[in-house]
């Protein structure tokens, strides 16, 4: 079953040492601040715990000092209903870190398609999957050509692409909250594209509005037996945004902090790739 949160496995991968000098930033990213590399190792397992917690297998591939982004896991693939899509991650110096994740996911035993073609590009931060149908964002590090093979790919399903700007990707500032509920951020351009979105889509979908656009990128779960799960930044980073989270009925929700990682980019969606393996 592919749906909206529906994962049993989880693929996540360590931090480098090299993280904190060599990972990319976009321009103003954190503030100029260094990245302490204990502290986001310790919030990167409390987060690998969390998914631990929820009952999901977790496989956690060690950091490869070569790859300073290579924590950033969900760049790196996009799976569904057993196939995983490895991706040519839009930064030159992101594309071997596909190496690895092949080959895990491909030992994991789903069927593997790999991007070969040179003129595409596509990192999954750009890949939102609400269940029933599949948005790319097109961003510095995803274009047409990446989208057009993702639509081959996963040819079940509806493929519609929504420009990307002011972010690093798609999932930057929109994610799925719940099975029909997209969290949003607040700013204009995460409005409009949310407004994109629903033009393109024979789905109606409800939305959260997050007063901060980096909270709105957030890790939905739904376990059998367990319900819906909402691993969403914490109160002492975004106040205003976790008051709207505690809004939400019948949920779990697991604060988690991403302080560091967010200095580089780094949201909580980035970390993990999740999916269903029911084979
Ligand atoms: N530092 C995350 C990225 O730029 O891909």
């Amino acid at each position: 079953m592919a749906g909206a949160g529906v994962y049993s496995h989880a693929l996540v991968r360590g931090i480098p040492e090299s993280l904190a000098a060599g990972a990319l930033r976009r321009e103003g990213s954190g503030e100029g601040s260094d990245v302490n590399t204990a502290s986001a190792r310790e919030e990167h397992r409390l987060y690998v715990q969390a998914l631990r917690d929820r009952s999901l297998v977790v496989t956690e591939l060690p950091a490869d000092e070569a790859y300073p982004d290579c924590v950033f896991v969900e760049d790196t693939a996009v799976v569904c209903g057993g196939t995983a899509l490895i991706a040519r991650p839009g930064a030159p110096s992101r594309r071997g870190e596909v190496t690895a994740i092949k080959k895990v996911l491909s030992d994991l035993g789903l069927n593997i398609v790999e991007m070969t073609d040179e003129t595409a590009a596509l990192d999954g931060g750009d890949i939102l999957f609400t269940g029933k149908e599949f948005f790319v964002g097109l961003s510095a590090r995803t274009n047409q050509r990446g989208a057009e093979i993702l639509a081959d790919v996963f040819k079940d399903y509806a493929v519609s692409k929504v420009s990307v700007s002011g972010a690093l990707h798609l999932k930057s500032f929109c994610t799925m909250a719940g099975p029909e509920l997209i969290a949003i951020g607040s700013s204009d351009q995460a409005q409009k594209t949310l407004m994109n979105m629903q033009e393109m889509s024979e789905h109606r979908y409800e939305k959260l509005t997050l007063p901060d656009d980096e909270a709105a990128n957030c890790v939905y779960l739904n376990i059998p037996n367990k319900g819906h799960v909402l691993l969403h930044r914490t109160a002492e980073e975004f106040p205003d945004s976790a008051k709207e989270f505690g809004k939400l009925k019948d949920y779990l929700l697991i604060p988690v902090r991403n302080t560091e990682l967010a200095k580089v980019d780094g949201g909580l969606t980035c970390c993990s790739i999740l999916f269903n393996k029911t084979v």
